[in-house]
């Protein structure tokens, strides 16, 4: 028993934001985004109306309808983000009651393994799938990054890279050969390299509790400091150029991991779809591979980075412009926080 990708869909949301709307709110450039990145524009969902839930809602509808099931059908459901609706329950519930999936009071699952969380997510319900367990098995990844982002310049160099977003496929068995393999991997030496880190339940305890206001007296149940709120520490970071160089080899020996498990080659790849982090590491990767332009999806143009979302936008994208056809070889890979990588390698 092999598991295949029955259907896919994507939602972004109207607000089209782009580089030079950003310049009015901090110290950027449309010309330094555009040169180190790729990106030109990104979409945020709006505030109040959309959740990070109710995008990833709309997406899995469309999964949904072109897998040819109907919602009371799915029977796992596995939601993969960073940015989620609250710090518990997760998403997959809320996405249940959303799409009120509640005949088979089917199981809901969150990951949170940030821009690998959908290729994560594709390794598990590949093993419930070939383990006989489900059937249809409904994965969505989607973020709505816009609401706990810093707009201030001492947040350029992460703000101007993320934006919103959602994908779903649903997954099912199929006797021919659909997903070939997939590979995970992770690295928590450098989890702090690229974080989301207050508020929590650290208590200081990896960075030293001096630095977020704990001390000895408050210590206990505290979870947002005073600090953490007066000094506005509580937004993701980045070490830019330590996650830049570190997902350039990372994506390729992970992309070369999977072909030679199902003893491929790069050239045999019909479409690459590289997590879309930045172009120039798309770009890189796609030279150290050897591929042609026709041979990796990329889009990150337009929405930037949606993290968990990006892999499963892009599919939805190529698949609806006729870029993946029956037989095709698709390889997906991701790196991101964690660090966490991975790759799927797939027969359409
Ligand atoms: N606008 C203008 N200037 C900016 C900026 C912005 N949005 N962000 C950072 N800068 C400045 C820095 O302050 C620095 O200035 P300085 O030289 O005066 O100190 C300069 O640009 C270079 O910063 P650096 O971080 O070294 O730039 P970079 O070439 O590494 O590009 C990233 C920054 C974030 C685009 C790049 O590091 C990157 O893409 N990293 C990987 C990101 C990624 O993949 N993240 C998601 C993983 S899933």
């Amino acid at each position: 028993m092999r598991s295949k990708i029955a259907g896919v869909g994507y939602y972004v949301p109207e607000t089209v934001v782009k580089n030079a709307d950003l310049e009015l709110l901090m110290d950027t450039s449309d010309a330094w985004i555009q040169e180190r990145t790729g990106i030109q524009e990104r979409r945020y969902g709006k505030a109040h109306a959309e959740t990070t839930t109710t995008m990833g809602a709309r997406a899995a509808e469309i999964a949904i309808q072109r897998a040819g099931i109907t919602k009371e059908e799915v029977d796992f459901i596995i939601f993969a983000t960073l940015s989620p609706d609250y710090f518990f329950p997760g998403c997959g519930v809320l996405l249940q009651r959303e799409l009120k999936i509640t005949s088979l009071e089917a199981p809901a699952l969150d990951i949170r393994n940030q821009c690998s969380g959908f290729i994560y997510g594709l390794s598990i319900a590949d093993q419930f799938i070939k383990s006989g367990q489900y059937k249809n098995i409904l994965l969505v990844g989607a973020e709505m990054h816009s609401m706990g982002l810093d707009f201030s310049s001492r947040g350029r160099n992460v703000t101007v890279i993320f934006g919103d977003g959602a994908g779903a496929v649903v997954v099912q068995p199929t006797e021919s050969e659909g997903i070939l393999n997939t590979v995970l991997h992770s690295d928590g030496t450098y989890a702090e390299e690229l974080a989301f880190i207050n508020p929590g339940c650290h208590g200081g305890y990896h960075l030293g509790k001096e630095a977020f206001g704990y001390t000895d007296q408050n210590y206990g149940g505290i979870f947002l400091t005073e600090k953490m709120w007066n000094e506005q520490m509580i937004f993701p970071t980045m070490n830019g150029p330590l996650v830049f160089k570190t997902a350039v080899v990372k994506f390729q020996e992970v992309i070369l991991e999977a072909l030679n498990k199902a003893g491929l080659q790069a050239e045999d790849i019909d479409l690459l779809i590289p997590h879309q982090a930045n172009l120039r590491i798309s770009q890189f990767i796609q030279q150290k591979l050897n591929l042609r332009n026709d041979q990796v999806w990329n889009n990150i143009q337009k929405y930037g980075n949606t993290t968990a979302a990006t892999i499963p936008i892009a599919l939805g994208e190529a698949w609806e412009a006729g870029k993946i056809k029956e037989g095709d070889l698709i390889c997906m890979a991701a790196f991101g926080s964690g660090f966490t990588w991975g790759s799927v390698l797939l027969r359409w």
